[in-house]
């Protein structure tokens, strides 16, 4: 028998407690293994005694459609260069190496984006430990894989926010604005706009200049329509990549800053009514999609078995209809942002949506 461990690391996302409930049914209840949740990601390990609970059948009974991840998640704290409150970093990788070890485990299922894949490996590689990785970012930017978990509610969710402020921006002939997630890649905008019905989607992947989205505007009052709906992606840049200076401009916060400069910009150049939606971490949060249950529930099972064969440093990817696992290392080298020749942006091109170039 075996005793493995499992985390979840970065930002949450809908999907991280169905993905805890299908390794626990497939290692605990199938194999018989005992599984231990590591609480905070790597933070659980780094605490003596190492935060840990035992999970059975039981204990992810009401799981499947549960948001967030009941374990809990950080995305601060590098464990190579920790934080440690007065200003100073630590390198504690060893703390939490030991307190995989102390903890018996034969190996660990950490479930991360690209940031916290890579520090797992790094983790792994040092200390020994015996990881297979399961990808999960709404921003769905993790390489080799065509899905990671999060990603289908986040464009559920993006796509229901279109469709409501479709009536506002008929109803009042204005232009309305939805900023979305997606830290360096524009899917989650891509995706949603189509499905919403975006008149421009704008995403960091290709660059917009001004004058085409106000022609865009233009021209739909040309053919009688004064509204227009359009899907920002938070990471978009101008065709000078200015988005830092604008991000600044409008303050300290991260989010909502590209959003208003655009709105501000359209309004100036158009005399157009404009008004700004950020949709924020609504986006995360909220009971996983069908599609997201599937997933994870599909990765959890498989990463169980990568764990019965011994198969390690691995992840677990979606690939032409089924799951196939990647050597870790290649997938974090393969980050994967929109493809500007790709199926979607063709797509949006071939439905008449401005992507600003
Ligand atoms: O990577 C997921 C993500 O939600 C990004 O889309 C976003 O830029 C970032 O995390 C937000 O992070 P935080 O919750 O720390 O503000």
């Amino acid at each position: 028998t075996k005793r493995i461990g499992i985390l979840t690391s970065g930002g949450d996302c809908a999907g991280l407690n169905p993905v805890i409930r299908a390794v626990v049914h497939h290692a605990n209840g199938n194999y018989g293994w005992d599984v231990l949740g590591i609480c905070q990601a790597t933070n659980g390990l780094m605490s003596r005694p190492p935060q840990a609970i035992h999970l059975d059948l039981n204990e992810v009974d009401r799981l499947l459609t549960l948001g967030g991840t009941m374990l809990g998640t950080t995305n601060k704290g590098d464990p190579f260069a920790f934080p440690m409150g007065d200003g100073t970093v630590l390198d504690r990788s060893n703390e939490i190496i030991e307190g995989y070890h102390s903890l018996g485990l034969d190996a660990l299922i950490g479930i991360g984006g690209d940031g916290s894949l890579a520090i797992l490996r790094r983790l792994a590689q040092q200390g020994g430990m015996n990881l297979v990785g399961i990808p999960k970012t709404i921003d769905n930017d993790v390489g080799l894989t065509e899905r990671s978990i999060g990603f289908d509610t986040a464009v559920n969710i993006a796509t229901e926010a279109l469709d409501r402020l479709h009536f506002t921006a008929a109803s009042h002939n204005r232009v309305l604005i939805l900023e979305v997630m997606g830290r360096d890649a524009g899917h989650i905008a891509l995706n949603a706009g189509i499905a919403g019905g975006a008149d421009i989607i704008l995403i960091p992947e290709i660059p917009y200049k001004l004058e085409n989205v106000c022609a865009q505007i233009k021209k739909r009052q040309d053919r009688g329509k004064h509204f227009c709906l359009v899907m920002v992606s938070e990471a978009v840049c101008t065709e000078g990549g200015e988005q830092v200076t604008q991000m600044q401009q409008f303050g300290e916060c991260r989010f909502g800053g590209i959003g208003q400069y655009i709105a501000s910009q359209i309004a100036e150049y158009t005399g157009a009514e404009t008004r700004v939606t950020v949709l924020g971490h609504l986006q995360r949060g909220g009971i996983p999609s069908p599609g997201d249950r599937l997933l994870a529930s599909a990765f959890g099972v498989a990463a169980v078995d990568l764990i019965a064969q011994e198969k390690f440093d691995q992840m677990v990817t979606w690939q032409k209809r089924q799951v196939v696992s990647v050597p870790i290392a290649e997938a974090i080298q393969n980050y994967r942002n929109v493809d500007p020749q790709g199926t979607m942006v063709k797509t949006a091109r071939g439905l008449g949506i401005c992507l600003g170039d």
